[in-house]
C-alpha cells in the first residue's frame, strides 16, 4: 500500500468514529498509553521509555511501579556509549534489540532515541544523546530508528527541539538565530524523521522563540509539516502542553502527561466542549485521528500481521557486549601502561564506587530495571578468574541517596520548573559524608601505597544522581571529592590505571599531567563491566572514539563562555552555529581531549589520500595501514575546512566517516562518500578533529 492509499484507508476508518472515540485517541488515558476504540478493533497506543531498554511498568494511573518480576530486561548502553562507538552497523544492531525488546514487551511506541545535540556539558540529560554535532548524531540515529522500526514498533525521536539542558526546562524560552538551528539542532532530526523514517516524533518541554515546541506553529506546522512534509505522529512530552486551542489547532497529535486527570488534559474534554461549542472546529482532530491510524496501519496494529518479538535473548545481551567493547574510549595511555598483562596479575587493588555501582536504575525516564549489569569489579574478577587476588576499597561514597520512595519524581519534577530540589536535609548529610569520605580516602590509599600489588585500578566518575534528567550539574568537577583521592593515588603509585564512567566530561587538570593512563567508560549497559575489563586487559582493543569534546573546565565551551547556560527564563544561543569543537577549533581554545580522540593498543598509518568521483559524488579514498602488533579498528574522519572563512563558518566540519578493522601490517583503502563537496573547500582526513593526517 502507497503512501497515499495509506492515508486514504487511514480516512475512511477515521469518518467511522464520533467525535469522543477521536477524543480518546488524541490524549493519554493512562500515563504511557491512549484510549483505543474496541467496536473498531482499534487498540489503545502504548508507550514506553526508554533509550537504555524498555522501562518498567508502571501503574496505569500513577508513578508507582507495578513490582512485577516479568518486566527485567536487557540494559543497552546509553548513546553517549553508542556514539562512541562511531559505527553504523552496531547502531542498527542496538535499535533492533529496542525495537524487539519493546515489541516482545506488548509496545507500540518506544520513547527513543534522544538525539538533542549536546550544547554544554552541564546537560544533566547529555547521557541520553548521542553527540555535540548534528552530522554524527543523524548518522548513529538513522540506522538506529531504521533497527528499532523493523519489529512493527515507532520509534520516537525526542525532544524536538532545541532541548539542551534540564534547568527550567518546562519553561526556558531558547532564543536562537535561524542559522544556528537549521544548521546545528534541527538536522539530525530531519534526516531522523525523513531517512530514518521514524514514525513518531516527541516534542519538548521548552519554548523556542516564546512559543512551547508541543504547540509551536513554527516548528510542527511550518517545518515538520510544510516544509519537510511528515506525516507521522507528534506526540508531547509529559506536560508540555499548556492551552487547549494552541495545541489542538497545532499539528500536535498526542497530549501526554504526568497527572492521572486524563479526561482534563487540553486535548480531552477541554478541547471536546470546545468543539461542540464551535469555538474549533472538529477537523484539527480528524487530522491528527487520521495520522494515529496511519501509524497504527504501519505498525500492522490491525491486520494481524504483527511480529511479536521477544525479550532477554541471549543474542540481545551479546549486542549490547559487542556495543560496550567498541564504546570505551582510551583517551590516555602514556608509556604503554595498558593494557594490563592477564598472567602478571597475581594481585591487583581496585578502588573507587564505580567500580562496584549499579547504574541502571537511576537517571529520570531513562531508568531500567535491568535483568543483570555486570560492574566493572565483577568484569575484573570474570577475566582474571580464581587465581588472582583482587582486593576491593570503596575509596569515596555517594552523598546519601536521593528522598527514598520519591517514585514520583516525575510529577514532582513539573512542580518547580523541572528541577528537582535538593533537600536540606540532603546539605546537612553531606557534611557528615565528608568525614567518612576523609577516611575511605586514607585507607585506599595506604592500601595503594603498600606495594603489593601488580596493578592497582582506579575506577570513579559520574553516576545518575549527576548524569540525570531534571538537572544540570554547575560545573564538571569530578563529585565526592575524587579529585583529591586520584591526586594522592598517583603520588604513592604513579602507574595506578584512571578508570572514569559517565555520560559527560569532567575536569581533569588537578592529575591530568600526572596520570598516564585513562579509560573512559560511559554507561556501557548490561555487560559494560565486562567490556570495560576486556579491554583493560587486552582482551579487546580499544576502538572508541569521543562523540563530544572533553574541556578542560565547562567555560571553555561556548554555550558558557559566548552564549548563556543555564539562562534563566530565557536563554540565550548566542555562540550561534560555533557549538562544540565548531567554537574550539575555530577560535583556538585547547580542549583536553578533542572530538573524535581515541586511542588504540595498535598504531595505525594514513598512507595516501585522494578523491574519486562516482557519478555526481565525491568519494574521499584513503589507504590505511595496521603498523602496530594487533588487530585493532580505526575510525577514519573528513571534515571539510573552507579556504575562504566566512565569520560565521566554523574552521572544519565533519562531513564523513568510516570505522575499518585491520590485522597486523594489514592495508586497505577507505572510502567515504562525501554528500557535498564544495570547491572552496580543503578535505581534511584525521584519526581525530585535532590529528589531521592528509589534506587535500
Ligand atoms: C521526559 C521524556 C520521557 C517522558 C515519559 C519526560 O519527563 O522528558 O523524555 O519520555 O517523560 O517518561
Amino acid at each position: 500500500m502507497n503512501q497515499t492509499e495509506l492515508k486514504e484507508k487511514a480516512r475512511e476508518l477515521m469518518k467511522k468514529l464520533t467525535l469522543e472515540e477521536k477524543i480518546g485517541m488524541i490524549h493519554g488515558a493512562a500515563l504511557f498509553q491512549t484510549k483505543g476504540v474496541e467496536r473498531l478493533g482499534i487498540l489503545p497506543l502504548k508507550m514506553s521509555d526508554g533509550p537504555m531498554g524498555i522501562r518498567q511498568e508502571f501503574e496505569p494511573n500513577r508513578w508507582m511501579t507495578v513490582g512485577y518480576s516479568d518486566d527485567y530486561v536487557t540494559y543497552l548502553p546509553c548513546n553517549s556509549a553508542l556514539a562512541a562507538t562511531w559505527n553504523r552497523t552496531l547502531a542498527r544492531e542496538m535499535g533492533s534489540v529496542l525495537g524487539e525488546e519493546a515489541r516482545g514487551r506488548g509496545k507500540d511506541v518506544i520513547l527513543a532515541p534522544g538525539i538533542n545535540i549536546k550544547r554544554s556539558p552541564l546537560c544533566g540529560r547529555n547521557f541520553e544523546y548521542f553527540s555535540e554535532d548534528p552530522f554524527l548524531t543523524a548518522k548513529l540515529a538513522v540506522p538506529f530508528i531504521q533497527g528499532v522500526q523493523l519489529w512493527d514498533v515507532a520509534a520516537c525521536v525526542k525532544h524536538f527541539a532545541v532541548n539542551n539542558q534540564e534547568t527550567e526546562r518546562l519553561w526556558v524560552d531558547v532564543e536562537i538565530d535561524e542559522e544556528a538551528l537549521r544548521t546545528i539542532y534541527l538536522p539530525a532530526f530531519y534526516e531522523a524523521l525523513k531517512e530514518g523514517g521514524a514514525y513518531t516524533v516527541m516534542g519538548a518541554y521548552n519554548k523556542v522563540r516564546g512559543e512551547h515546541c508541543c504547540q509551536s506553529d513554527y516548528l510542527l506546522r511550518q517545518i515538520l509539516r510544510e516544509e519537510w512534509q511528515y506525516d507521522g505522529v507528534v506526540i508531547s512530552d509529559w506536560g508540555a502542553v499548556h492551552d487547549t486551542r494552541l495545541s489542538a489547532e497545532s499539528e500536535l497529535d498526542i497530549e501526554m502527561s504526568v497527572t492521572d486527570d486524563f479526561d482534563e488534559y487540553c486535548m480531552a474534554n477541554p478541547l471536546l466542549k470546545k468543539i461542540r461549542e464551535g469555538e474549533i472546529r472538529e477537523e484539527v482532530v480528524d487530522e491528527k485521528v487520521t495520522r494515529i491510524l496511519m501509524l497504527m496501519m504501519r505498525l500492522h496494529m490491525m491486520d494481524g500481521k504483527r511480529k511479536a518479538g521477544t525479550y532477554n535473548s541471549a543474542s540481545h545481551r551479546e549486542t549490547a557486549l559487542r556495543v560496550a567493547r567498541e564504546s570505551v574510549v582510551l583517551l590516555k595511555n602514556d608509556k604503554g601502561r595498558l593494557p594490563l598483562s592477564p598472567e602478571k596479575m597475581k594481585r591487583v587493588l581496585v578502588i573507587g564506587d564505580n567500580a562496584e555501582a549499579i547504574h541502571s536504575c537511576g537517571g529520570g525516564s531513562a531508568e531500567i530495571k535491568a535483568l543483570y549489569e555486570i560492574s566493572p569489579l565483577m568484569g575484573i574478577h570474570m577475566v582474571l578468574g580464581g587465581n588472582t587476588d583482587v582486593t576491593f576499597c570503596r575509596g569515596y561514597c555517594r552523598d546519601a541517596a536521593r528522598a527514598e520512595g520519591d517514585l514520583n519524581w516525575q510529577a514532582a519534577s513539573l512542580e518547580n520548573g523541572g528541577t528537582i530540589a535538593v533537600s536540606e536535609k540532603e546539605n546537612r548529610e553531606k557534611q557528615e559524608i565528608c568525614t567518612l569520605r576523609q577516611q575511605l580516602r586514607e585507607e585506599a590509599v595506604r592500601e595503594a601505597a603498600n606495594g603489593e600489588y601488580d596493578a592497582v585500578l582506579f575506577v570513579g566518575g559520574l553516576n545518575h544522581d549527576q548524569d540525570s534528567e531534571g538537572n544540570d550539574r554547575s560545573d564538571m568537577k569530578l563529585p565526592y571529592e575524587q579529585d583529591a583521592l586520584i591526586c594522592r593515588l598517583l603520588e604513592v603509585r604513579p602507574d595506578t590505571v584512571i578508570v572514569l564512567n559517565g555520560g559527560s566530561p569532567v575536569e581533569m587538570n588537578e592529575w591530568i599531567d600526572q596520570a598516564d593512563t585513562l579509560v573512559w567508560g560511559w554507561y556501557a549497559g548490561i555487560e559494560g563491566g565486562r567490556a570495560l575489563a576486556e579491554v583493560l586487559f587486552g582482551l579487546v582493543n580499544p576502538s572508541g572514539k569521543l562523540p563530544e569534546t572533553f574541556y578542560k573546565k565547562h567555560t571553555d565551551c561556548s554555550a558558557h563562555c559566548i552564549g548563556e547556560f543555564p539562562g534563566g527564563k530565557t536563554v540565550s544561543y548566542k555562540e550561534g552555529v560555533f557549538v562544540g569543537y565548531r567554537y574550539n577549533d575555530t577560535f583556538a581554545v585547547a580542549p583536553q581531549f578533542c572530538f573524535g580522540h581515541g586511542l588504540s593498543y595498535t598504531d595505525f598509518s594514513y598512507e595516501e589520500a585522494w578523491i574519486a568521483k562516482e557519478e555526481e559524488k565525491s568519494v574521499v579514498c584513503c589507504r590505511v595501514a595496521n603498523i602496530g602488533e594487533r588487530e585493532g579498528m580505526e575510525t577514519v574522519q573528513v571534515y571539510l575546512a573552507p579556504k575562504h572563512r566566512k565569520e560565521n563558518q566554523p574552521v572544519q566540519e565533519l562531513k564523513g566517516f568510516v570505522k575499518v578493522e585491520l590485522k597486523p601490517k594489514e592495508k586497505t583503502v577507505v572510502q567515504i562518500p562525501l554528500e557535498n563537496l564544495p570547491n572552496d573547500c580543503e578535505v581534511r582526513i584525521g584519526s581525530s578533529s585535532r590529528d589531521i593526517r592528509c589534506r587535500l
